[in-house]
C-alpha cells in the first residue's frame, strides 16, 4: 500500500482564493479591506522567511498589511504599548506577533495583551477557551489548518482515535481541542510519555508535532492510519524534514502530508482566513 498524498499547498492555494474572492466581495459594498498589523522582532531568519511568506500572502489575497520590524529588542513596556496602540487603532483587525521572542520577552504574557478579536493567530488565552468549551472563535492557525486538511481526505472522523504528539501551546493543545470537538477519541503525547510507540501504533490519525526530526519510524504506523506531520526541522546538510520518516512512513499510512507542502502553506492561509474573520466580526454588514 501506498499513501495517497495530501497536497497542503493546493488546498491552502484554494483557501486563499476564497479569501480574495470573500475580501473582494466586501469592498464591492463598500467595506475597506482587512488589514493584519505583523511585528517582527529581532533577527532570526527563519522568522524573517515566515513573515515575508505571510506578507506576500496577505498581497495575493487583497489583505492590506502594515509591518513592524524591530531590529533591537524592546523592553517589554514598549512592545505592551505598540500593542495597545494597535488594539485600539480601528484600521488594524489583526495584529501577527511572529515568534520565538528573543529573551528576555516573555511571550505567553504579550500574547495575553492583544486583545482577542484581533487574536489571529488564536493564541490568547480566551480564543483557546472559547475552542475548549465548543465554541471557537478565532482558532489556532496550525491546528485549524491541520483540520482543513484531515476534511479534505473524506474520511469521517468522528470516533477516530486520534494522537497527538507534542503538547505545546501553540499547536498540540489547541490541536487536542480541535480533534475533541471533530469527535474523535483524543490522545495527547508529550515529552514524559512512556512508550510513545504504542501510542502512535494505535493511531487512525497521527499529528506529529514535536519538532524533532524522524522521531517517528516509519514502522511504528498503523495500516491505513492518516498522518499529519507539523514538524519543519532543518538538518545539518540544509533539508527540511518532519517528525515522521516519510519514505516508511508512506508504505503504511493512507493518507500522509509532505514535508515542505503540506501543513505549513496551511498555517499561513489560515492566518489570513482568520484576518477576514476578524474584520468582518468588526464591521459585519
Ligand atoms: N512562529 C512559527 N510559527 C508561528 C505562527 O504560526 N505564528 C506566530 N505568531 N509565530 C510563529
Amino acid at each position: 500500500m501506498t499513501a495517497r498524498l495530501i497536497d497542503g499547498k493546493q488546498i491552502a492555494a484554494s483557501l486563499l482564493a476564497d479569501v480574495k474572492e470573500r475580501v473582494d466581495e466586501r469592498e464591492r459594498r463598500g467595506l475597506r479591506r482587512p488589514n493584519l498589523a505583523v511585528i517582527l522582532i529581532g533577527d532570526d531568519p527563519a522568522s524573517a522567511i515566515y513573515v515575508r511568506n505571510k506578507t506576500e500572502a496577505c498581497k495575493r489575497a487583497g489583505i492590506a498589511s502594515v509591518s513592524h520590524i524591530l531590529k533591537t529588542t524592546p523592553t517589554e513596556a514598549e512592545l505592551l504599548a505598540l500593542i495597545t496602540a494597535l488594539n485600539e487603532d480601528d484600521r488594524i483587525d489583526g495584529i501577527l506577533l511572529q515568534l520565538p521572542l528573543p529573551a528576555p520577552l516573555r511571550p505567553e504574557h504579550i500574547i495575553e495583551h492583544i486583545v482577542p478579536t484581533k487574536d489571529v493567530d488564536g493564541f490568547h488565552p480566551y480564543n483557546i477557551g472559547r475552542l475548549a468549551v465548543r465554541r471557537p472563535a478565532l482558532r489556532s492557525c496550525t491546528p485549524a489548518g491541520v483540520m482543513t486538511l484531515l476534511h479534505h481526505t473524506g474520511v469521517p472522523l468522528r470516533g477516530l482515535h486520534a494522537v497527538v504528539v507534542g503538547a505545546s501551546n501553540h499547536v498540540g493543545r489547541p490541536m487536542g481541542l480541535e480533534l475533541l470537538l471533530a469527535g474523535c477519541t483524543v490522545t495527547t503525547c508529550h515529552r514524559f510519555t512512556n512508550d510513545l510507540r504504542t501510542h502512535v501504533a494505535s493511531a487512525d490519525i497521527l499529528i506529529a508535532a514535536a519538532g524533532k526530526p524522524h522521531l517517528i519510524p516509519g514502522d511504528w504506523i498503523k495500516q491505513g492510519a492518516i498522518v499529519i506531520d507539523v514538524g519543519m526541522n532543518r538538518l545539518a546538510n540544509g533539508r527540511l524534514v518532519g517528525d515522521v520518516d516519510f519514505s516508511e512512513a508512506e508504505k503504511r499510512a493512507g493518507w500522509i502530508t509532505p514535508v515542505p507542502g503540506g501543513v505549513g502553506p496551511m498555517t499561513v492561509a489560515t492566518l489570513l482566513a482568520n484576518t477576514l474573520q476578524a474584520a468582518t466580526l468588526r464591521s459585519p454588514s
